[in-house]
């Protein structure tokens, strides 16, 4: 994982950005105008306790209030209503870490209508159990990362009977492992179609399983820094409509499966720092692929001409392996959109270009240290206007350094 970490950000970012514009165009309105109270007065009952449990160290919630020009629920900070029925869909409480720290007790039973819930960011918050979620069977969308859920052995039961639910971030929550029996959601519609557990310390044979039962609305996996061991299961193959997935930084080893030629989906992959073994080849059937990184594994074999194929790749990190053998022109046949490229520490690998290579492509980051890639300097990188980054040590030039 050379220079993924900002880009995987990156993506996250756009995932949220996403979600709260397509939210947007769902007729949820935002705050009010005019004298007219919309917002029910259970609803802002429930809301008013809770505010009671935090402590709003920032005043981020000063505009909760029982004053006769705050009454209108709909108008407060972080709240949205709907706007014919005026219920409570959406809290977004997202926070820095440490801001506040509070009991959920009271938004049980009374804010029914729920769809979307953040409080995402609150470090502080510690939730012993997640029974306080089961009234809030409408949530569509649920973040609760770093909130910290080491003793809600229950999460896993409550969440899979919140069957509307789409989106399901749950990255550093220290969730426990599971306890057998698992809960099937084969009842479920399965419409979950992101999730994220990142940093969770998850074992194979405790996530998987249950992740198959989404196998037909997941779009996006995220199961970076957990404790996932042993192969990635050939199942992986049947997530049809799977765009993104990141198994990086756990210590999966055996291959990759042959199903994942079925992903024809896929647009990022990141299956760095683990002990992957094997070719890559069962890879570059995924004709969609921008993002490929498999670095810090121990891959091995010919990279075959075929990865030039993959027309779309803007990103390809095969750094720290041990690939082999000659790289041509025509392994970048038809990769117009490459613009980041790392081969690091591969001791193997060499290459051999024409003085007259006329490259598809514009990089920004090229990295081919400990490369074969002298003796002379490779002239195409005078056609690279665009770089930013370059490290071309200790890759066997011995020739006079052009202007
Ligand atoms: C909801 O209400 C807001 C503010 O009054 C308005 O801008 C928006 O168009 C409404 N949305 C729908 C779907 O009616
Ligand atoms: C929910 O609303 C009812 C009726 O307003 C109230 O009696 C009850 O205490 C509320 N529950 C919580 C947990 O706030
Ligand atoms: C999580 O909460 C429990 C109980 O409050 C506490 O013992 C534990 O240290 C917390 N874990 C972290 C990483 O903060
Ligand atoms: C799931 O479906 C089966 C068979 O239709 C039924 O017996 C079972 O009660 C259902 N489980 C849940 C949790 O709805
Ligand atoms: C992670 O889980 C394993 C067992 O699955 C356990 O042995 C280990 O101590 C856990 N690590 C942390 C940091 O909790
Ligand atoms: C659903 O999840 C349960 C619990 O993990 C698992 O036993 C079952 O095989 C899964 N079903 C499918 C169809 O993936
Ligand atoms: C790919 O999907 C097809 C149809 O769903 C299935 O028959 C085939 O076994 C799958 N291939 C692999 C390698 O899993
Ligand atoms: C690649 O690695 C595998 C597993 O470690 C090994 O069996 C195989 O011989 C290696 N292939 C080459 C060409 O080095
Ligand atoms: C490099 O490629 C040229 C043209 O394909 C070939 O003639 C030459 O033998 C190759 N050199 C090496 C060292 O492989």
């Amino acid at each position: 994982m050379m220079i993924g970490k900002k880009l995987y950000q990156h993506i996250h970012w756009l995932v949220i950005v996403l979600l709260l514009s397509l939210s947007a165009s769902r007729g949820y309105s935002s705050p009010a105008k005019g004298g007219r109270i919309r917002c029910l007065e259970r609803e802002r009952e429930a809301l008013l306790k809770f505010k009671e449990e935090l402590v709003d160290e920032y005043g981020r919630l000063s505009s909760w209030g029982t004053h006769e020009d705050k009454k209108d629920c709909c108008t407060w900070k972080g709240v949205y209503c709907r706007n014919h029925t005026n219920h409570v869909i959406e809290l977004d409480l997202l926070g820095p870490s440490d801001y506040y720290g509070y009991s959920t007790a009271p938004l049980r039973g009374n804010l029914s209508e729920l769809q979307r819930l953040s409080v995402s960011g609150n470090s502080m918050l510690t939730s012993p159990n997640l029974n306080w979620l089961s009234p809030l069977h409408s949530l569509r969308y649920l973040d609760l990362s770093y909130v910290n859920l080491t003793f809600a052995t229950d999460w896993l039961p409550i969440i899979s009977k919140l069957t509307r639910l789409q989106v399901l971030y749950l990255s550093y929550c220290h969730l426990p492992p599971l306890v057998d029996p698992l809960p099937s959601m084969a009842n479920a519609s399965n419409i979950l179609s992101v999730l994220h557990l990142v940093g969770n310390n998850l074992s194979s044979s405790s996530v998987f399983p249950w992740l198959f039962n989404f196998s037909s609305s997941l779009n996006y996996l995220h199961i970076t820094c957990n404790n996932l061991q042993g192969p990635i299961p050939n199942a992986i193959g049947n997530i049809a409509l799977l765009e993104e997935l990141y198994l990086d930084e756990n210590q999966l080893d055996g291959g990759i499966p042959s199903s994942f030629g079925n992903l024809s989906s896929l647009m990022y992959l990141s299956l760095s720092d683990n002990q992957l073994t094997g070719t890559i080849s069962g890879l570059l059937s995924s004709s969609s692929l921008i993002y490929i990184d498999v670095s810090n594994n121990i891959f091995n074999g010919t990279l075959t001409e075929r990865i030039g194929s993959l027309s779309e790749l803007e990103y390809l990190d095969l750094g720290t392996n041990r690939f082999e053998g000659v790289i041509t022109e025509a392994h970048f046949f038809g990769l117009s959109r490459l613009s980041q490229l790392c081969l690091f520490y591969n001791l193997d690998i060499s290459f051999n270009f024409s003085s007259r290579w006329n490259t598809p492509f514009q990089l920004t980051y090229l990295g081919l240290r400990d490369c074969k890639l002298g003796p002379h300097f490779p002239t195409w990188l005078h056609t690279q206007k665009e770089l930013h980054y370059l490290d071309i040590s200790n890759a066997g030039i011995h020739d006079s350094l052009p202007d």
